[in-house]
């Protein structure tokens, strides 16, 4: 049956400004780098990314490599795109990156125009697209002149390609020197995605002031740091968890006795706030106005919905705020 989205999705989420842009986008955003592949069921990727557009998520987040293989999640949200989101473009936010390996040889990895290029053009047939909204240089990449990579960037949005250009994972002065030479180009910078977490707060050293001074917009990825911040491993490792399985990029390794012991006490917090520790994961990042989208990625409707529960209760006292942040140090 064709799909038709729900009528009142946009009342039903809640839109902050990029920084300093024109360009809003949903406080929650869905991100395709696990469960969208090749591997996964595709009907239950497709059915998350219609109920996320339902629920008024605008922005979906991909890149070359996502899958495995690399490039299905293109791929497949390329078909959910063709078949369910044809007439629905001008209301999404899509991003692609390249930065990281995504074919042998010289020119399929780092940050020269080479690859940006191609890798962009890629990117968009798979997904059948004219344009990406954003393109990100995925991470920094010390073997290419910044200028090289930036005029890349530059290159794409003046062909149409791109509307915004972003940075990922790049360092607060890495950032820095990227910011300027792209405002020197024409092509600012929209927006920063690191990880950022409960478990990894390195953004709050300097990277966040870098991207408030700057008018930048900050969304973060692995917020649930890929699932250990809910209630996923609470009793053990299951079989069909990121931790769990063998495609995925968190080990059972990770999920150490002692962050355990944290994660169990934080869902504590969370059931006395009448949460669950996911929700309050994502309203611990938003509650900074730098942080505009708080990027999830999920394996089930079940826990989009979940994470969506989470804007219900925002609100931080500042007792709870010292009890996590005593947990956190
Ligand atoms: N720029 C970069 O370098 C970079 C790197 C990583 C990610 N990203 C972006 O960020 C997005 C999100 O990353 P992520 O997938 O690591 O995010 P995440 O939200 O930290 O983790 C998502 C995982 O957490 C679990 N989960 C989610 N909601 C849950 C809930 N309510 N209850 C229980 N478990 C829940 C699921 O794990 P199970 O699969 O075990 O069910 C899900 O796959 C990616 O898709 C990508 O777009 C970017």
């Amino acid at each position: 049956m064709a799909y038709v989205p729900i009528r009142n999705r946009y009342e039903l989420m809640s839109f902050n400004h990029c920084g300093r842009s024109g360009l809003k986008l949903p406080a929650i955003s869905l991100g395709l780098w696990h469960n969208f592949g090749g591997v996964d069921p595709y009907e239950t990727g497709r059915r998350i990314v219609r109920r996320a557009f339902d629920a008024g998520i605008t922005h979906f987040d991909l890149a070359n490599n996502y899958g495995p293989p690399g490039g299905s999640a293109e791929i497949n949200f390329g078909r959910m795109l063709a078949t369910d989101f044809k007439s629905l473009r001008d209301e999404m936010i899509i991003s692609t990156k390249a930065g990281y390996y995504m074919w042998p040889g010289p020119y399929g990895d780092g940050g020269s125009r080479k690859y940006l290029i191609s890798s962009l053009d890629k990117s968009l047939q798979r997904m059948g697209l004219d344009y990406v909204d954003i393109f990100y240089h995925h991470r920094f990449d010390q073997d290419t002149p910044l200028e090289e990579t930036l005029m890349a960037l530059d290159h794409i949005v003046r062909q149409g390609k791109a509307l915004y250009v972003g940075l990922s994972n790049y360092s607060a002065e890495q950032t820095e020197e990227a910011v300027a030479i792209l405002r020197k180009l024409g092509t600012p910078c929209l927006i920063h995605q690191p990880r950022y977490s409960m478990l990894d707060r390195h953004v709050e050293e300097s990277l966040l002031d870098v991207l408030d001074k700057h008018g930048i917009g900050c969304i973060a990825y692995s917020p649930l740091a890929q699932g250990m911040l809910t209630d996923r491993y609470l009793k053990g490792i299951p079989e069909d968890s990121r931790a769990g399985k063998s495609t995925g990029f968190l080990k059972k390794e990770d999920i150490k006795p002692d962050i355990l012991q944290r994660i169990l006490k934080l869902n504590d917090v969370a059931r006395e706030r009448g949460q669950s520790l996911a929700q309050m994961a994502i309203v611990w990042l938003l509650k900074d106005p730098r942080v505009t989208s708080v990027l999830v990625g999920a394996s089930s409707i079940q826990q989009l919905e979940n994470n969506l529960q989470a804007l219900d209760h925002k609100h931080f006292e500042q007792a709870e705020l010292d009890k996590i942040n005593q947990l956190l140090n």
